[in-house]
């Protein structure tokens, strides 16, 4: 395993990527994570990321010991100015910035760059610069500008340029050097590795407890499931919360798909949610009424099970990142409800086997361990429904239309051949009414969004630019079919500055 260390570049996940695609398995640690614990992991090498920190602020204190670890270590932009620094060189701001392509000439007969041509290109994004090298180094690469773009010292290699960017033309070729070559790792991790060292891990863990598992009728939750079945069978408990948010026929897929392989119970809270979200209107106020109730129900069930000790959450690598309980010193973009909460409060283990994992590789574990299409394929729903796509207050009525008129998006768009291209769409309901005529009749009626986008990670998303025939046919069929809607409007906001959901 490749241990990749995160100093809080954006470019970190990327980092872990490349090594899979290597098909070497990698994970992401935080910079402030202890030298016992990443000893403890026995990584066959570590990459050190960029980061948005200069190392003369100091404001991270790397433990020197990482660096006589003695496995070999890829430097990266910023974690190449920290090595540097730790080793008794110099790191000053840099008289000239370097961002974006530069031609750079490599060292051919370092090991990290065998077979690379000569000059090649390279995405650069740094404010600092290595001015003298540490003892003991040599340099690797220059640039017109910089004269140390890179260096070696022993099995440890460093970089100020982003090998991970896909504008560093031979970026797999430098990290195929450092794994195989170096890291003498083999190139042979897939699915099925995963499974089975997840599975031995679960079963270390739970031993002869009992595991609770929140279901939510997507992937992620039901990719959790399975495999945790798998690992300790029948001492794992299903949950499938009905919090009356959810879109049509959802509690019987989920129902029929796992009654037979999971011990499985289906709740009806539908009642006490509505009742939590009477005359709400603030979209804060009611996802943190959502949660609440969630908290409670999950609990209250998970009582009634004796034994209960450990609980079970698919949360992604997205999700950890996008709220801010990322490894490094990245920001805080919005809090999941999944993520934090529940354990806190309840005084159970966490068990999240998915954590490293990024939604496509979720789906790809999905499909190997039999999951059926309708749940592979699924789009993302956040976890506080549709309640989160009715803007102003939840009404029986208002799910009831909302409901009816997601469920023709729905049929609609997977007939159609851009829906595999789609990341998420999905109907919205307005607290506007607008004057129509249907017959002879005026009528006064609720208006309903279509939301559509395209997006690698749900972290930035542009829309998706739908044919005028899909459109066209999902209008239609709303304003007919459903009673409430008399008008449909299209979304065409990317995010940022919008968000996928409304709410
Ligand atoms: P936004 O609206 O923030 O959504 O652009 C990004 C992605 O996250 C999903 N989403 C959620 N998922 N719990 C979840 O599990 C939530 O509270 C939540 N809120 C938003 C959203 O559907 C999109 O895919």
């Amino acid at each position: 395993m490749i241990l990749v260390v995160d100093f809080g570049s954006q470019y970190t996940r990327l980092i872990a990527r490349r090594i899979r695609e290597c098909r070497v398995y990698s994970e992401i640690i935080s910079c402030f994570a202890s030298y016992e614990d990443i000893k403890a992991r026995k990584p066959a090498g570590l990459i050190l990321s960029g980061g948005p920190s200069s190392v003369y602020h100091r404001k991270i204190l790397w433990d020197r010991r990482f660096l006589a670890l003695g496995v070999p270590i890829l430097g990266i932009c910023y974690g190449m100015q920290l090595v540097a620094y730790l080793l008794g060189g110099r790191v000053r701001k840099a008289t000239r910035h370097e961002y974006g392509r530069k031609r750079l000439n490599v060292r051919r007969t370092s090991p990290l760059f065998r077979g690379l041509a000569r000059p090649t290109y390279v995405w650069m994004s740094h404010g600092d610069e290595v001015t003298r090298l540490p003892p003991g180094s040599q340099v690797i690469a220059a640039t017109d500008t910089s004269g140390i773009a890179g260096f070696q010292t022993g099995q440890t290699y460093c970089l100020q340029f982003h090998p991970e960017v896909s504008h560093t033309r031979d970026g797999m070729k430098i990290f195929r050097n450092f794994l195989f070559g170096i890291c003498k790792v083999r190139g042979d991790w897939t699915m099925e590795h995963f499974i089975r060292e997840k599975v031995a891990d679960i079963r270390a863990l739970v031993r002869t407890r009992r595991v609770a598992c929140a279901l939510s009728g997507g992937v992620d939750s039901a990719v959790t499931a399975v495999l945790i079945a798998k690992a300790v069978g029948r001492q794992m408990y299903a949950f499938f919360i009905d919090n009356g948010l959810l879109r049509k026929g959802e509690v019987a897929l989920v129902r029929s798909l796992f009654r037979n392989s999971l011990h499985l119970k289906v709740v009806d809270a539908r009642r006490r949610f509505l009742r939590s979200l009477a005359g709400v209107e603030d979209p804060e106020t009611k996802r943190k009424a959502i949660g609440r109730e969630f908290i409670r129900v999950f609990e209250a069930e998970a009582r009634k099970i004796p034994g209960i000790a450990i609980l079970a959450q698919g949360t992604l690598y997205p999700d950890v990142i996008e709220s801010g309980q990322g490894q490094g010193p990245g920001g805080v973009i919005k809090s999941h409800h999944n993520v934090g909460g529940l354990p806190k409060k309840m005084g159970l283990e966490l068990l999240e086997p998915l954590r490293g994992l990024f939604k496509d590789e979720v789906r790809g574990l999905a499909r190997r361990l039999g999951l059926p299409d309708a749940i592979t394929s699924r789009k993302p729903f956040p976890g506080p429904g549709l309640a989160v796509r009715i803007v102003g207050a939840v009404t029986e009525e208002r799910l009831r239309i909302l409901r009816e008129a997601d469920f023709i998006v729905q049929e609609e768009a997977r007939r159609d051949p851009t829906y595999a291209s789609i990341w998420q769409i999905f109907a919205v309901l307005l607290p506007v009414r607008s004057v129509g005529v249907m017959g002879d009749a005026r009528t006064y009626q609720s208006v309903c969004v279509v939301r559509a986008v395209t997006s690698e990670d749900g972290m930035t998303a542009d829309w998706a630019r739908l044919p005028a025939g899909l459109l066209e046919q999902i209008a239609s069929r709303i304003t007919n079919e459903v009673k409430g809607i008399n008008r449909v409007v299209f979304d065409v906001t990317s995010k940022p500055p919008a968000t996928i959901e409304w709410e």
